[in-house]
């Protein structure tokens, strides 16, 4: 049996705040790197998108687009409601599903779009693996999927303080919410096995934080 999620209530309202004052805008540019390719999706899967700072952009970006939005946390989705119902008519567009996506299994729409920003971190290798097959019924032919990713970059100082960071911030999620898993899961690898293909990628802070623009190509 699979452990609990991990739990993510109680840094809701705070994660922000934590997030600014360790990485200032780094984490938040990482995240809107490819929202620009995300203004002709139709229907959107955001997973574990904690408070929705990228939800509601992306509903505001794009007045058409239909989001379902899953996470494991009651209040992280609730504050994402919040922040994403101020764009005009979002609350029409928007579906919320508390949910493991260890478990999930979506209920059948033609995701053109998957995004995931600094969440497959909290995922193994199989947890990731088992997720994308439990995806792949749901997603439109060139389905494309946007990831921000913490990173080790490949070799030197900055190598050194990548993994530093990466231990010190498991470090602390494992105190703060249960989380058990300890590196960063090959996700690259589960996407090429699943037919994705890297369009994009961006560095920041020194190659340690990663934007990603993967699409799904069939035939
Ligand atoms: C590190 S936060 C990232 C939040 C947001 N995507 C961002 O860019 O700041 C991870 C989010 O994933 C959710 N999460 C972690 N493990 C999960 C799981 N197994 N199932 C569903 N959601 C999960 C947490 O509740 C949290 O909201």
């Amino acid at each position: 049996m699979k452990p609990d999620a991990p739990n993510f209530d109680s840094l809701a309202h705070l994660y922000r705040w934590m997030e600014y004052l360790s990485f200032g805008s780094m984490l938040e540019r990482c995240r809107f790197h490819f929202l620009s390719q995300c203004t002709q999706a139709r229907h959107a899967l955001t997973l574990g998108d904690g408070d929705g700072r990228f939800t509601a952009r992306l509903l505001s970006a794009n007045p058409t687009v239909q989001v379902d939005a899953v996470d494991a946390s009651g209040a992280m989705l609730a504050a994402l409601r919040q922040r994403a119902c101020s764009s005009p008519d979002a609350e029409a567009r928007l579906r919320t599903m508390q949910a493991d996506l260890r478990r999930f299994t979506p209920d059948g729409k033609e995701y053109d779009l998957v995004v995931s920003h600094f969440f497959l971190d909290c995922l193994t290798n199989n947890d990731v693996s088992s997720l994308v097959e439990r995806l792949m019924p749901a997603l439109a032919e060139n389905a494309i999927w946007v990831v921000s990713e913490f990173s080790i970059p490949e070799k030197g100082l900055r190598r050194a303080t990548g993994r530093m960071l990466i231990r010190s911030l498991y470090f602390a999620f494992a105190i703060m919410t249960r989380l058990r898993v300890r590196r960063i899961p090959d996700y690259a690898k589960v996407f090429r096995g699943h037919g994705f293909h890297r369009l994009e990628y961006a560095m920041y802070l020194g190659g340690m934080l990663t934007a990603e623009l993967w699409e799904r190509r069939t035939g």
